[in-house]
């Protein structure tokens, strides 16, 4: 059976057979170095100690559920799943200056306060910068203990000796283990402390949060390896000219994910938002074209946000497709659905889609809220204000009923809307004093809302 020499890129972390002056998955130059036989030839793995096995239902009994810690706050404590769990592992990762310090000194000095012996370990910043930062959010009187470190060796012997309950690691990719020969920064020390500190977390009881910078195509700076160590993984993220902040599970061994939780970043630090959708919509005046409201499920919870578009016949050949905050392959979609199902046209017309207020919206359940936005820019007619809407549009053209109807209608009922257009369907609890349309496709919705449309 073949065998030779492994080859493994230092950046990327990818694996080839064959020596190569550049790494074939990042394109990094001169950073393959050989590794040893990768070996594809009979097991050489046999001969271990034989592991325990339990039965499933035992299990239950003698591993409780995790024990949780709340922090307080409680956008933070939803998107946890809860609460922190003791001897777990989490990466907070978000763009840089976005706020992830911020947030994190905020949430240990509460989890301090409540009483879990908390260590801050700042990579990046001195000691008396992290103390400028809590003077600033008034946290000077929380019993949180600092250190600025970045060898990993000294962090885990204080860590060791000190018995935290919480530790927060700012950030991974300034630390450095001694016993890798390579950059703090690179696949390779990221990928090695995060193991090493996840195993303490796990070894020793100990939440241990790590901040992770995101590089501009949104992945954790080299190593997404990381991501399937750790047990949590919590985005922070925001436009950098709004306040609003949203702080996202994308993975949660001990919750949901795709929970969110929403700050507003003010000049004392990060304050939690317990109504979103009242904040997202506040910058909303007079009803005007191209602008409608969706009824959004985030995670648990229902969040209207405000879908913005504009249609302009474009000077280019090729005319202009533009999206922020929703996925651009979709409103491709939507465009085709809307021509060839409902003869509405946008050739040669440029199109720009926003969701206000730096919000991202992940839902096929606000095509419907898409397409509306698109037509009424198109036809430059205004969409009632006290609406909103919400539905999955098929490729067919049909309308599809999506989950939580009823909560959305509640939602957008307690802000003050009275209109709803959406799908139809069956819904078992539907707001009373609501004025619901319901429609079955996309060219009766059309129709309508918006009577014939000249192509
Ligand atoms: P920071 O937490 O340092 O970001 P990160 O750790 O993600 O790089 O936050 C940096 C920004 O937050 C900075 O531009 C200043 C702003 N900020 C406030 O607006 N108010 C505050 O109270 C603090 C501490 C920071
Ligand atoms: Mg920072």
């Amino acid at each position: 059976m073949a065998k030779g020499p492994g080859f493994k890129c230092a950046a990327c972390g990818a694996t080839a057979s064959k020596w190569a002056g550049q790494c074939d998955s990042c394109k990094a130059w001169n950073t393959l170095s050989e590794t040893g036989a990768l070996s594809t030839g009979p097991s050489k793995t046999l001969g271990g100690k034989r592991g325990n096995l339990i039965d499933l239902g035992d299990l239950a009994t003698q591993d409780p559920a995790p024990p949780r810690t709340v922090s307080g706050v409680t956008e933070l404590d939803r998107v946890l799943g809860g609460g922190l769990v003791t001897a777990s592992a989490l990466l907070v990762g978000g763009d840089p200056g976005i706020g992830k310090s911020t947030l994190l000194l905020q949430a240990a000095a509460r989890f301090a306060r409540g009483g879990l012996k908390t260590i801050y370990v700042s990579g990046e910043e001195a000691r008396a910068q992290v103390r400028l930062r809590a003077d600033r959010l008034g946290l000077t009187e929380s019993p949180v203990l600092l250190a600025s470190e970045t060898n990993l060796r000294d962090i885990l012997t204080t860590l060791d000796q000190e018995k935290p309950d919480l530790v927060v690691i700012d950030s991974i990719q300034t630390m450095w283990a001694d016993h890798i020969d390579a950059a703090p920064g690179s696949v390779s020390q990221v990928r090695a402390t995060a193991h090493e500190l996840t195993n303490f977390a796990k070894r020793r009881n100990v939440a241990m949060i790590m901040v992770g910078h995101v590089t501009k195509d949104g992945q954790i700076a080299g190593p997404r390896v990381v991501e399937h160590m750790v047990d949590t993984v919590l985005y922070f993220e925001g436009e950098r000219g709004h306040q609003f902040r949203l702080l996202r599970a994308v993975k949660n061994r001990f919750g949901p994910a795709d929970e969110i939780g929403v700050f507003e970043m003010t000049g004392k630090g990060l304050v939690e938002v317990k109504n979103p959708s009242a904040l997202f919509l506040s910058e909303r005046g007079q009803s005007t074209p191209g602008s409608v409201v969706f009824s959004g499920i985030e995670g648990t919870r229902p969040v209207l946000c405000e879908f913005q578009a504009l249609v302009a016949p474009s000077p280019h050949a090729q005319a202009r497709r533009s999206v922020v905050g929703w996925d651009g392959s979709r409103l491709a979609m939507i465009l085709a659905v809307l021509e060839s199902r409902c003869g509405v046209p946008f050739s040669g017309l440029d199109v720009y889609l926003n969701v206000a207020g730096g919000m991202r919206v992940n839902e096929p359940a606000a095509d419907l809220a898409v397409a509306a936005a698109l037509l009424s820019a198109r036809v430059d007619k205004a969409l009632p204000q006290d609406g909103v809407l919400f539905g999955e549009i098929s490729l067919s053209g049909a309308l599809r009923p999506v989950s939580q109807a009823d909560n959305r209608l509640k939602e957008a009922q307690k802000l003050g809307f009275q209109s709803a257009l959406i799908p139809a369907a069956k819904a078992k609890s539907m707001p009373q004093d609501m004025n619901i349309s319901q429609y079955e496709t996309l060219a009766e919705f059309v129709g309508a809302t918006f009577g014939p449309i000249d192509a």
